[in-house]
């Protein structure tokens, strides 16, 4: 066999005309005031690392690198990147690795929310700023696919979004165990004294067996699930685990895909479209997935120009069905849903409620993708719309005078027998109040009252998952397994109970949350779809006129920027210059 012949000749019609080439090497140059010289420049820079002239014709293929110590949820980074690498080759593309931020969900203080914006201009300028045809976005953790197609979609670029793919389980005593339902779980019975010191800690061992991300319906497989449904991931992207060599191949096979979405053209809006992202909610409230997914789409289509409707999202939560029987709303991990047909087997069985000619980054529409899947088997994670595992969607939206511009709860993983529920609040000013009084034995409080959380929303707190009251210790040891509990925070996808969240206007803008007071009654109805304060106006006028809010503020750095321009919940807490100028519409269209 004879290789081809090295050549260190430049690409002289490329080094004469940059303008004449606006894509792969020569794209997007940078300003010396002479173009010519620019494109000259970078290609003597990047022969530094040995490329050729040839292999830099190519289209180039810019690739996300999210691996971190940090970030045990991309353990798997550098396997992921050496396949995609591969399929990028085998269709004739250049693959170009890059660093952005990498988020994980225990190791970003205060919170990985408050990071998730500025990963999503990270990932946006570099893919603004770096020359290449399309991109390979690399995430998994929560807040990082998010982030990552917040980031593409203002860009435009063709994209597809790879997930890192889920953890194993893990076992304790026998028992099948994977964060973080079951972390939530076993700390709850050590609160309440039923495991002990040494208990926990061999749980603690157990709960994360391998890489990758949380292994239930938390907001990482939630989002994992979402991508593969907007089409922006490849078909039967979501599920394979991580440490898996299915995993491995879907990597190659997105390389592969980038190279045609590039040559093609097919750029991400034209995979998210509104038809897109009510498949994408239908998908979520048919898993039973996690109520963050919410916020994060309402920031993607922001993105885009679509503003989300919540009240029409709840329309749709009353005829989707909860099908899969996932932790927490059910009983089964990612894997089993791998072992299922993941994505496949769920979206056969939404067929009569998707848009199947919704185009995905093959270039083969939705409908098209699930005809080549095949008919399916028998299994028993993904239940069928004659039989669901719970009526209606995962979740349901709420308004009233508490919530003026709504409030969610996940009430496929709520408590039936409080759903419909009057209580007595018992108010906690911020997070830091909770945390002081929460165990106290002198806490009057009693299992029929509703806790209140206030100050933990976007311009409070950047939305930490503190939403997620815990039970007071004394309530927790008579064994009081859940509470009402009300809040302008979030809560991980991860987690159960009757927890009403994102109350929006929040607290510290003066939404009405913020004069609640601990004696006052608050009432639920799941059915009636209201979150009420039962207070007259006039107690209502007295306590705004007593003491007004103080909006918060910060002095410097990335805190004062996002201070003064995060929005709220229902706009996806997405900073208010980066959405997008031309407003489309609201989806999902009603
Ligand atoms: Fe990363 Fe759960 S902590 S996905």
């Amino acid at each position: 066999m004879v290789n081809p012949p090295m050549t260190n000749k430049p690409d002289q019609q490329a080094t004469i005309h940059p303008e004449a080439a606006s894509s792969g090497i020569s794209k997007g140059l940078t300003n010396y005031g002479d173009r010519g010289f620019s494109l000259f420049l970078r290609k003597a820079f990047i022969k530094g690392a040995g490329y050729t002239d040839k292999a830099l014709d190519r289209p180039v293929i810019g690739i996300t690198n999210t691996g971190s110590s940090y970030n045990p949820c991309h353990g798997n980074m550098p396997q992921l990147i050496e396949a995609v690498q591969r399929g990028i080759l085998m269709a004739g593309g250049l693959p170009m690795d890059f660093p952005t931020i990498s988020l994980h969900e225990s190791f970003s203080q205060p919170t990985s929310m408050y990071l998730r914006n500025l990963m999503s201009m990270d990932t946006e300028e570099m893919l603004r700023a770096q020359p290449m045809d399309a991109v390979v976005l690399i995430g998994g953790c929560d807040k990082t696919v998010p982030a990552q197609l917040m980031g593409a979609a203002s860009v435009g670029l063709p994209a597809v979004q790879l997930v890192t793919g889920s953890m194993l389980t893990g076992s304790h005593r026998s028992e099948r165990v994977g964060a973080c339902t079951d972390c939530r779980r076993y700390w709850g019975k050590f609160r309440a004294e039923e495991i002990d010191a040494e208990e926990i800690s061999d749980v603690n061992n157990q709960l994360v067996a391998s890489v990758g991300t949380c292994s239930v319906a938390g907001t990482a497989s939630t989002m994992a699930c979402i991508a593969e449904a907007l089409g922006i991931g490849l078909p039967g992207s979501a599920t394979p685990p991580a440490v898996t060599a299915d995993r491995i191949r879907i990597a190659e096979r997105s390389g592969e895909v980038a190279v045609h979405m590039a040559r093609a053209g097919l750029s991400i809006d034209k995979i998210l479209t509104p038809a897109a992202f009510e498949n994408a909610m239908r998908v979520l409230l048919a898993m039973g997935g996690s109520t963050n997914a919410i916020v994060h789409m309402a920031a993607i289509a922001g993105r885009l120009g679509y503003e989300l409707d919540l009240k029409a999202l709840d329309v749709m939560s009353r005829n989707t069905p909860v099908l899969l029987d996932l932790k927490p709303s059910g009983d089964h991990y990612m894997e089993d849903f791998h072992a299922a047909g993941g994505m496949h087997t769920l979206l056969r069985e939404l067929k009569p409620l998707l848009h199947l000619d919704a185009l995905t980054v093959t270039g083969r529409t939705l409908g098209e993708e699930l005809e080549a899947a095949g008919p399916g088997f028998k299994q028993h994670v993904v239940k069928t719309l004659d039989a669901p595992l719970y009526p209606q969607g995962g979740i349901a939206v709420l308004h009233g005078n508490l919530a003026p511009a709504g409030a969610i709860i996940k009430q496929s993983a709520a408590n039936p027998e409080l759903m419909e529920h009057e209580g007595r609040a018992v108010v906690f000013e911020n997070a830091e109040d909770l945390a002081a009084r929460i165990d106290s034995p002198e806490l009057d409080v009693r299992a029929e009252d509703v806790l209140v959380l206030k100050n933990i929303g976007p311009k409070a707190a950047a939305m930490p998952e503190a939403g997620y009251l815990p039970i007071p210790k004394k309530l927790a040891a008579q064994g009081v397994k859940d509470m009402v509990r009300v809040s302008d925070g979030r809560m991980s996808g991860t987690a159960f109970g009757t927890i009403v969240l994102h109350v929006t206007p929040e607290a510290a803008i003066g939404g009405p949350l913020a004069w609640v007071q601990t004696g006052d009654r608050i009432r639920l109805s799941v059915r009636e779809r209201c979150i009420e304060w039962l207070v007259s106006d006039e107690e209502l006028a007295m306590r705004q006129n007593a003491k007004p809010v103080q909006v918060p503020v910060a002095e410097r750095g990335y805190a004062h920027l996002f201070k003064k321009t995060v929005l709220q919940a229902d706009r996806g807490a997405d900073f208010d210059f980066l959405t997008a100028t031309q407003r489309k519409g609201s989806i999902p269209r009603s």
